[in-house]
């Protein structure tokens, strides 16, 4: 007994020695605070909001860059903001502590497309819209798209060559339209199709101006517009429900949807998810091949090689009188590299946005609670550590992988785009019409960039189109 407590008094003794050595060691080392990163908050409120808007956002973030290095902070709009321009900063906010971080967007936007819409949720909701959405993106789906999409290339091709000079991103941006429409629907009544179209243009237009719901405003006539659509798609949803088919479209795939609950979704729902993969889908895509036109007329040489490989398959099928398969589209090398390229020359998402739900701690700064987050998804892909000679056009470079996480121009993550291999996809078939069918001319070419958000060539790339069988003069 005398023994157990002698050694119980020494353990005490011990346990209090260690304490006081313990918080002695604490006290004199205090556990370091992280820092902010280094960088510029700018003007009081401001920030660097002029700075931003006054030059090429590329330059404005590269220059930060070059002299704070990979992770800094910056304020725009009143909203204190961490850049992260290396592949493991954006691997850490999207992919691995994607927990830690929500997306976020302005309240005008989400008020516009639809705040039930799948980019401004986590979790299960989410969870079950996106796979919603990619199932009906399967490559099953995709496959059996490729005759529709054939034919709304072939029509815009006519319709280009009939006019005389086109605005290209404005057309492109018709046939991403459509072929959205497709995606979502699968066949579409003509009145309806045309219903949505005019009243897309409106929200489309109001969009990126000034949140002033006053009447006359662009923003107010788009709110109205964004009504009329959803009052489109209800009679939409309503006679589709009347045919009670289980089509495989993404339409389809909404309305069969039940949780494990057996809860439904609702019309708003299902009207907000068509709206945003509508509106995630057109200028991506029409941007991209904006910049492929531009890209394959300044290097006529490489155009050249494209159309040998189209060609190809062109006589393959008969010159193009049986269908495109799904192997071919499969099977196009060069073209393909042409697209990556593309989109990593022009990454026309330079970046996007999330916010620190806690505190957060990266490479030894702190990132605050409330702040956003901006993986700059382009001074990745112009850094020439990733990709030698970064501005120089070079698909060659595609004929080995990326290094991971140096190219995204999906993004990454779990709210990676799930539309990325239908984007491809339309972007090849255009391209196997367009060159095996078509001439095109960039008319008064100029070297220069607007944005819309997107970055697309000046003026949209005016150009005049050409049958191949025409002549120039016609
Ligand atoms: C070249 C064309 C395209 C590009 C470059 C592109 C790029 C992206 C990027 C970078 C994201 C992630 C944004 C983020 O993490 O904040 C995204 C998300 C998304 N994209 Fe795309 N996209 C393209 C085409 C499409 C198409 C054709 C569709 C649909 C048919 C689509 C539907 C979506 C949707 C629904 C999301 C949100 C996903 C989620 O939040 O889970 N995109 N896209």
């Amino acid at each position: 007994m005398e023994i157990t407590s002698t050694f119980m008094h020494v353990l005490l003794l011990f346990y209090t020695l260690l304490s006081y050595i313990f918080s002695k060691k604490q006290k004199r080392k205090p556990k370091q605070k992280a820092k902010l990163p280094p960088g510029s908050m700018g003007w009081p409120y401001m920030g660097e909001t002029l700075q931003l808007y006054s030059q090429d956002p590329s330059d404005f973030f590269a220059k930060r860059q070059r002299r704070y290095g990979d992770v800094f902070k910056t304020n725009i709009l009143g909203c204190p903001s961490v850049m992260l321009a290396s592949p493991e900063g954006v691997r850490f906010v999207l992919v691995t502590q994607a927990h830690l971080f929500k997306p976020t967007y302005p309240k005008s936007k989400e008020k516009m497309i639809g705040p039930s819409a799948l980019f401004f949720h986590e979790g299960d909701y989410h969870t079950h819209l996106r796979k919603l959405v990619q199932s009906s993106l399967s490559p099953e789906a995709l496959r059996r798209l490729i005759p529709g999409i054939e034919a709304i290339a072939i029509s815009a091709l006519e319709s280009w060559a009939s006019k005389q000079v086109i605005n290209t991103f404005h057309e492109m941006k018709e046939f991403a339209f459509e072929v959205g429409i497709l995606s979502v629907f699968g066949y579409l009544d003509g009145k309806y199709r045309e219903e949505l179209k005019e009243n897309y243009c409106i929200v489309d237009k109001g969009y990126n101006s000034f949140p002033t719901n006053l009447p006359g405003t662009a923003y107010h006539k788009a709110i109205l517009a964004r009504n009329r659509i959803g009052q489109i798609l209800s009679e939409i949803i309503c006679e589709r429900k009347e045919k009670k088919q289980l089509e495989k479209d993404l339409l389809g795939h909404l309305l069969n949807f039940k949780d494990e609950k057996g809860q439904t979704l609702t019309e708003d729902q299902i009207a907000d998810n068509i709206i945003g993969v509508l509106f995630a889908a057109q200028d991506t895509t029409a941007s991209v091949l904006t910049w492929i036109l531009k890209y394959l007329h300044d290097d006529q040489k490489l155009l050249e090689a494209v159309k040998a490989e189209q060609k190809a398959i062109y006589e393959l099928n008969d010159e193009g009188k049986r269908p495109l398969t799904w192997a071919q589209t499969r099977n196009m090398p060069l073209t393909y590299k042409v697209i990556l390229e593309s989109m990593r020359t022009a990454s026309i998402i330079s970046f996007t946005f999330r916010e620190a739900v806690v505190d957060v701690e990266y490479k030894g700064y702190l990132i605050p609670k409330g702040w956003k987050v901006m993986p700059l998804f382009r001074n990745i892909h112009h850094n020439p550590e990733f990709f030698p000679d970064p501005k120089h056009f070079d698909p060659s470079r595609f004929d080995v992988a990326p290094k991971p996480n140096t190219f995204m121009p999906f993004g990454n993550g779990v709210h990676a785009c799930p539309g990325n291999e239908l984007a491809k996809l339309e972007m090849l078939v255009l391209i196997q019409h367009l060159v095996t069918k078509s001439r095109w001319e960039v008319v008064e070419s100029q070297n220069g960039i607007e944005y819309g958000p997107f970055p697309v060539p000046l003026q949209g790339l005016p150009a005049k189109f050409w049958r191949e069988s025409s002549t120039q003069e016609e």
